[in-house]
């Protein structure tokens, strides 16, 4: 085996779908892209990410404690990448990248119209958001459109490269542990 510069093993470890968080602060939504994320407890559903005081997201959701965290098909991933590499300071980007914005039910950012599954989520713990920007936020309502005709995920390696899912395989009769996650 060669060395890995530590650097490096985002593009291995990289956890999940590039995804797409909305916010809206005093009635402007914005909408950012984020690639670190992960799952931390199923019931009820806890997801912790990473956004960062660079982001013009940060303040939105540090004062509202609420966003949407959008998922975007492979049709969208262009867009994806565009969307972070701008400013919400500087630019509408629903606008911008002609998506629309739908009222969620339990927080005031916006559902993506154009994404695969929309999750409304609130922040729940921030004990690790001024070391780390670190944010436990809590899914509190979700959404799918199974109306879209594209419905692979992709995910970024951590470099500007990104994967697109392929075949599923169906190893559930192997689950014996897990069966309630399963059903
Ligand atoms: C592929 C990709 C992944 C990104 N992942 C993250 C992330 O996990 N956390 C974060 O704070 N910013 C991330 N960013 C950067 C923000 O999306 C970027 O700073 C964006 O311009 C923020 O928008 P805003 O200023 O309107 O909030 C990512 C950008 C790209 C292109």
């Amino acid at each position: 085996m060669k060395n890995l510069p530590l650097n490096k093993i985002v593009r291995w470890l990289e956890p999940g779908p590039l995804v797409l968080v909305t916010t809206a602060d005093q009635g402007k939504n914005n909408i950012m892209t984020m690639g670190f994320h992960m799952m931390v407890q199923h019931d009820p559903p806890l997801i912790a990410f990473i956004l960062g005081p660079w982001d013009f997201s940060y303040k939105a959701l540090v004062g509202t404690k609420e966003c949407v965290i959008g998922i975007p098909g492979v049709d969208l991933m262009e867009k994806a990448v565009d969307i972070g590499n701008c400013s919400g300071a500087d630019v509408d980007k629903f606008k911008e990248f002609g998506l629309d914005g739908l009222n969620a039910e339990k927080v005031k950012a916006p559902l993506i119209k154009q994404c695969l599954a929309n999750i409304e989520c609130k922040v729940v713990n921030t004990d690790l958001s001024k070391k780390y920007n670190l944010f436990i936020v809590e899914a509190v309502m979700a959404w799918v459109n199974s109306d879209r005709k594209e419905q692979r995920i992709f995910h970024h390696k951590g470099d500007g490269t990104f994967s697109v899912d392929g075949r599923t395989k169906d190893l559930k009769d192997r689950m014996t542990k897990w069966k309630d996650l399963i059903k």
